[in-house]
């Protein structure tokens, strides 16, 4: 039976590809206070401002590709069983072809009604305006966890990482909680790679191997060791 890789994303795995990260660029995100833009306080106060935002990021992720990193998770499920966990609102790993990809803070291509909040269907790329609405009336905001709000789906996330034989961390600054909280839960002694152009300055677990470069460039060596271990 193949060993379950558990793959925990941030932002630094896309940033090859073309995509901001958040923390790199003083608290701004493509130029805004990322309280204006992620959070229930901004949407109340400006929701034009938020759709457009997020109108502006949905674009953005659709013109640019999978990178190495990406593809190197789709070549590892002839030798594991991985599951991917994001935090990345962007398909990258969908398109790059990941078939177990689960997403802690929501989905770009999705939308969410505000009456109803089980109502998430896919907008296809389509932007969203104010006055946009659910069938039940509900205005429509973008499918995006934001700061302060609840992470549905952080259950399980901590169901499959318990699981894990091997865990992975790519590209993430592990300050935004509950999600980096993961890191602490994964069963004790497993192998832990960190994978950062910059290792973040946090408690690491026993077993940890930080490997620090750029996710494409850092592809090849995690390939050859996780493989070791296979
Ligand atoms: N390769 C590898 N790592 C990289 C690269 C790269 N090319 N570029 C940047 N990084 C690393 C940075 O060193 C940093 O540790 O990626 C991390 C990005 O951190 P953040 O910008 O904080 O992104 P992330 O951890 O995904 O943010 C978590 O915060 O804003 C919220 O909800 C949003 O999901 C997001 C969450």
């Amino acid at each position: 039976m193949k060993k379950k890789l558990v793959v925990f994303t941030g932002a630094g795995i896309s940033a090859e590809s073309g995509l901001k990260t958040f923390r790199d660029s003083d608290g701004l995100w493509e130029g805004h206070d990322v309280m204006q833009v992620a959070t229930p306080e901004g949407w109340a106060a400006n929701p034009e401002l938020v759709l457009t935002f997020y109108n502006q990021r949905r674009q953005q992720a659709q013109e640019v590709l999978p990178n190495v990193a990406h593809q190197l998770l789709v070549e590892l499920e002839a030798d594991f069983d991985v599951h991917i966990i994001t935090q990345n609102v962007d398909d990258l790993h969908e398109r790059a072809g990941s078939s177990h990809v689960l997403h802690l803070h929501g989905e770009l291509d999705k939308v969410q009604s505000t009456l109803n909040p089980d109502y998430i269907v896919s907008m296809k790329g389509a932007p969203i305006s104010l006055g946009d609405c659910c069938p039940q009336g509900g205005q429509l905001r973008p499918y995006v966890v934001w700061f302060g709000e609840p992470v549905p789906a952080y259950a399980d996330a901590l169901a499959i990482t318990r699981e894990a034989d091997i865990f992975l961390v790519i590209g993430t600054s592990l300050q935004v909680y509950p999600a980096a909280g993961l890191l602490y839960e994964t069963p004790s002694g497993i192998p832990v790679f960190i994978v950062d152009r910059q290792i973040p300055d946090v408690r690491l677990p026993k077993n940890c191997i930080p490997l620090e470069g750029s996710a494409c460039a850092m592809a090849p060596i995690l390939k050859t060791q996780l493989l070791k271990l296979r």
